[in-house]
C-alpha cells in the first residue's frame, strides 16, 4: 500500500551507560520525539513545523537533523520527490536523553515507511550516524543505534560502522533524572582529555566487557559491578551540581549502578524492578532538590522496540 503522509515516534536513549563512551546505548520507553511526514508537491524537503523546541532549532531543513536525513535517504535512492516534515519534539534538548537523534530516527524511519520500507534499519543507520554530525559535530552513534534498533546496542567499530544488538535481561528498568540545567554535547566532548592512561584503559573494557557479559547471561551482579567509568565521568561529573551526593543516593536506594546519560546532564541508573527503579527516582530527585535544582524522571523497561509507527 503506498501512503502520502506516516506518523512516527522515535525514543530517547542512554548513551555510554557508564562504561562505554561512545559506545554503548540504550532506548527508553519515553519520553521522545514524533515526526509527521507527507509527500508534497514543491518537489523540496521543507521543515513545516516544529513544537516543542521553544523556537531552538533551526528550521531550515539542511540544518535539522530531521531534515538531514531525509535528504539523504532520498538521494541515495536515487528518489526525487518533495517532503514536508512536522516535528514535535516530546523531551528536552540538551539534557543528555539523545534528543537529536530521536528526531533523526523518527525521520528515518518515517521517511522508510513512506517509501515502501526500502532499507532494513540497519541499512539506515549510517544515515542517522551522520545526522549527529550535524547536530554536535561527532558522528557517534550510541544514541542513534538504540534509537533505532531498540534495546541495548554496542557499537563495536565506527569504520567500519559495525553495531550490535544485544540481548536485555527481562528485570532490567531505567531511571533517569533530568536536571533543570542544559549541557550542550559539543561542550561536554570538549572538555575530554584527548589521552587516556593505560591503568585506566584497562579498567574501563574490563568493565565493557563485563556489562556485554552481564547482559548476555542476565547476570545483574556482573553488570552492577561493571557499571562504572574511569575516564569521562570524573570530568564531566564537574558540571552537574551535587552529582556525588545524587549518585550516592541512586545507590543507597538500591540501584545496580548510577551514572552520567550520554553527555549530561541527566543522570540515569539501573535497577531489577519498577518498584526499586522508583525509589532511586525519589531519591535522586530530593538529592538534586537539596541544591535547589528541579527535575524530571522518568522510569522505564529498557525499550526493545526503537521507533514506532503511530498511523
Ligand atoms: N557518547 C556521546 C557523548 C553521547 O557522551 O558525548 C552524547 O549524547
Amino acid at each position: 500500500m503506498t501512503r502520502d503522509s506516516v506518523r512516527v515516534y522515535a525514543p530517547a536513549t542512554v548513551a555510554n551507560v557508564a562504561c562505554g563512551f561512545d559506545v554503548l546505548g540504550f532506548a527508553l520507553y519515553e519520553p521522545g520525539d514524533e515526526v509527521i511526514l507527507r509527500k508534497n508537491h514543491t518537489g523540496k524537503i521543507e521543515i513545516i513545523l516544529i513544537t516543542g523546541d521553544e523556537g531552538k532549532l533551526s528550521r531550515d531543513a539542511t540544518k535539522n537533523t530531521a531534515g538531514v536525513v531525509v535528504d539523504s535517504f532520498l538521494k541515495h535512492l536515487g528518489l526525487r520527490i518533495g517532503i514536508s516534515i512536522e516535528l514535535h519534539k516530546k523531551m528536552p534538548l540538551g539534557s543528555g536523553l539523545g534528543s537529536s537523534a530521536a528526531s533523526a530516527v523518527a525521520a528515518l524511519f518515517a521517511i522508510n515507511e513512506l517509501m515502501g520500507q526500502p532499507l532494513t534499519r540497519m541499512e539506515l543507520l549510517p544515515f542517522a550516524v551522520e545526522a549527529e554530525r550535524v547536530a554536535c559535530g561527532t558522528a557517534h552513534a550510541d544514541n542513534v543505534a538504540p534509537a533505532l534498533l531498540g534495546g541495548f546496542t554496542l557499537v563495536r567499530s565506527y569504520d567500519p560502522l559495525d553495531v550490535v544488538k544485544l540481548p536485555v535481561p527481562s528485570e532490567l528498568f531505567a531511571t533517569v533524572v533530568h536536571p533543570h540545567i542544559e549541557i550542550r554535547t559539543e561542550d561536554a566532548r570538549s572538555i575530554l582529555r584527548k589521552s587516556v592512561p593505560l591503568k585506566d584503559a584497562i579498567a574501563q573494557w574490563g568493565n565493557v566487557g563485563g556489562l556485554v557479559a552481564g547482559l548476555l547471561m542476565a547476570d545483574y551482579a556482573l553488570i552492577s559491578r561493571s557499571l562504572h567509568d574511569q575516564i569521562v565521568e570524573p570530568m564531566r561529573s564537574l558540571l552537574i551540581p551535587n552529582f556525588a551526593q545524587v549518585k550516592k543516593a541512586a545507590m543507597e536506594a538500591g540501584a545496580l549502578g548510577c551514572s552520567i546519560s550520554g553527555s549530561g546532564p541527566s543522570m540515569f541508573a539501573l535497577s531489577t524492578s519498577l518498584h526499586t527503579g522508583q525509589n532511586i527516582a525519589h531519591a535522586m530527585k530530593q538529592a538534586f532538590a537539596a541544591v535547589n535544582i528541579q527535575t524530571d524522571c522518568y522510569i522505564s523497561p529498557i525499550n526493545t522496540e526503537g521507533p514506532r509507527l503511530l498511523d
